[in-house]
């Protein structure tokens, strides 16, 4: 076993875990962050996407012992003070959903491109989420919901603060 300390979302967690135990697992099992979902488990579909100390990682291609020291932000963690984060509310009012369950990867990728790009053309989108897949084959509403968020003026927003938090 391994002590790790992760901050998720602003707060921080220390736990015991295996060294071969996946950060989407850990994600889902200890926090309870069940908002990041696990299609594949192979690191094909995205939908476990989240950020890593600023980078944007398939969950289950890295382990929990990986993320030990860093910070970590998923889907749960855009909102502030009750309100969406601008990708939210765009998925949400351009209807970018039908099952939902590729929504945490995609708006989890969608950030990453907007903070590196916020100004992307619709091809640049569709390149950038070319890793994160949609059974429901939604993707028309998927990049005009990228493309409408990219114009709000909050686009781009830290993970929520948080307090200490230990397990178990
Ligand atoms: S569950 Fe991670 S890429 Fe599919
Ligand atoms: S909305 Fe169903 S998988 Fe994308």
């Amino acid at each position: 076993m391994n002590r790790i300390s992760v901050n998720v979302d602003g707060t921080t967690y220390e736990d015991e875990v295996e060294p071969r135990l996946l950060l989407v697992h850990y994600l889902r099992d200890r926090p309870a962050l069940t908002g990041t979902q696990i299609g594949c488990d192979t690191g094909n579909c995205g939908a476990c996407t989240v950020d890593l100390d600023g980078a944007s990682v398939k969950s289950c291609s890295v382990l929990a012992v990986q993320a030990d020291g860093g910070e970590v932000t998923t889907l749960q963690g855009l909102a502030q003070d009750g309100e969406w984060h601008p990708l939210q509310r765009s998925f949400h009012e351009c209807h970018a959903l039908q099952c939902g369950y590729c929504t945490p990867g995609m708006i989890m990728a969608a950030r990453d491109l907007l903070r590196h790009n916020p100004d992307p053309s619709p091809e640049e989108v569709r390149y950038s989420l070319r890793g994160n897949l949609c059974r429901c084959t939604g993707y028309q509403n998927i990049v005009q919901a990228v493309l409408a968020a990219a114009a709000a003026p909050d686009s781009v927003t830290a993970p929520a603060a948080g307090g200490e938090q230990t397990w178990p």
